[in-house]
């Protein structure tokens, strides 16, 4: 599926993307179309982002509707929605305390240091250090690739922000042996995206919960990608029972305005007094709006359920692809509306031949591909996508076929 859509002249962003050949003018629901009117269904959601599709009516009314009343502030004022929209994710979730910010990576920081300052408000500077996870990903900020713990992202940026002690995944025995007196928490996303969408056992998170209750410990959950709907429950932590003290999320609560949030107990957030953290955007009147208008539409009773529906619909049509295509696809894994196929064969190559065949999938650790559609998609919008991941799947094949030389 040729497209037309990408300047000719070179680009002078930083090169720090590898962009495929293919940009975007508009979209309608799950599709994303090109300005020659090439139609790609969109089941990357631009990672895991547009929760509600393209040009939704809601969100689209609301924002055009806000931006002719006021566009920003700043938190030097009262925020009426941003105190509506911190309010409703407080009564929908554990947290009774909320930070706006503007990505993910800044809830994480915000969590990160509400985990610090908790313990030095007690009088335990001492316990700043957190715990995480092998094969995490948090963000791209200084103390989120410290955070995340990979050598690729820490690499030539100075010296690593101290105070991140990373362990095996679900290991409980380097868990134990890890936490000191200088703990403060851990962290971690209950189904890691970045690294290959691993689902940690329920028990592991039941077990983290019991560690930081018998040590004094913040359970920190990244649910940037996990969270408001994406996995078939309001927040991925609730299939377990298990409630952390601090959650940080984005993505999805934006619907594609740029937008994150750190929740917190009151416990939790005590050390947060005033001055102690801010920013200028975090909490804008925009995004306010258009968060609060995604919740309008992810918390109606109905919406959940039609989200684990079609998971299931999609999940049972995967499994199928992966017997009709063992050379290819290994292992279906993931939740809701997060899942992936992990590969034999290299999973860039899948991501292109997905293009090629007018689906948006996304790479990701572990060699394995992502698929994070809207989670408004149809059952047909299903039976499309797996046709086209069919065929993906073929033109692969054929590659493993033709010989080397060719
Ligand atoms: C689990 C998780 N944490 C943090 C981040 C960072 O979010 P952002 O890119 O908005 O800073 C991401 C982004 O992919 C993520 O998936």
């Amino acid at each position: 599926m040729a497209s037309a859509s990408v300047s000719a002249s070179p680009s002078v962003l930083l090169p720090t993307y590898a962009r495929a050949p293919v940009a975007f003018e508009r979209g309608e629901g799950p599709w994303a179309i090109t300005a020659d009117g090439t139609r790609y269904l969109d089941f990357g959601a631009g990672i895991a982002v547009n929760a509600l599709g393209h040009a939704h009516p809601h969100l689209v009314k609301t924002l055009t509707e806000q931006a002719g009343k006021i566009w920003h502030t700043s938190n030097l004022y009262g925020a009426p929605d941003g105190e509506r929209l911190a309010r409703r994710l407080c009564e929908a979730t554990f947290a009774e305390r909320v930070f706006f910010t503007n990505s993910g990576a800044e809830a994480n920081e915000c969590a990160i240091k509400m985990a610090r300052k908790y313990h030095a408000a007690k009088g335990h500077p001492e316990r700043y250090h957190i715990i995480t996870f092998e094969g995490a990903f948090h963000g791209r900020t200084l103390a989120t690739i410290a955070a995340g713990g990979q050598q690729k992202y820490i690499d030539g940026f100075g010296p690593k922000v101290d105070g991140f002690d990373q362990v095996p995944f679900d290991d409980e025995k380097a868990l134990r042996a890890a936490i000191t007196p200088e703990t403060a928490a851990l962290m971690i996303e209950p189904i890691q995206g970045e690294g290959g969408l691993r689902t940690v056992p329920g028990r592991f998170l039941k077990l983290l919960r019991e560690l930081c209750d018998e040590h004094g410990l913040l359970l920190i959950f990244d649910e940037i990608q996990t969270g408001v709907g994406r996995t078939g429950k309001f927040f991925a932590h609730e299939h377990y029972g298990v409630t952390p003290d601090i959650m940080s999320i984005a993505k999805g609560i934006g619907g594609g305005f740029p937008m994150g949030a750190c929740l917190a107990t009151e416990e939790a957030a005590s050390g947060m007094t005033l001055g102690t953290h801010g920013t200028t955007f975090g909490g804008n009147p925009l995004a306010m709006a258009v968060g609060n208008a995604v919740l309008d539409v992810v918390l109606e009773p109905a919406f959940i359920d039609h989200v684990r529906q079609v998971a299931l619909r999609l999940k049972q049509s995967l499994a199928e692809l992966k017997d009709k295509h063992p050379q290819v696809i290994e292992e279906i894994r993931g939740e809701g509306l997060m899942l992936g196929l992990k590969l034999r064969t290299l999973n860039t190559e899948f991501v292109n031949e997905a293009r090629a065949h007018g689906i948006l999938v996304v790479g990701a650790g572990d060699n394995v591909v992502r698929l994070l559609p809207p989670l408004i998609i149809s059952d047909a919008d299903v039976a499309e996508a797996v046709k086209r991941l069919d065929a993906a799947a073929s033109a692969v094949e054929a590659g493993l076929k033709r010989p080397a030389a060719e």
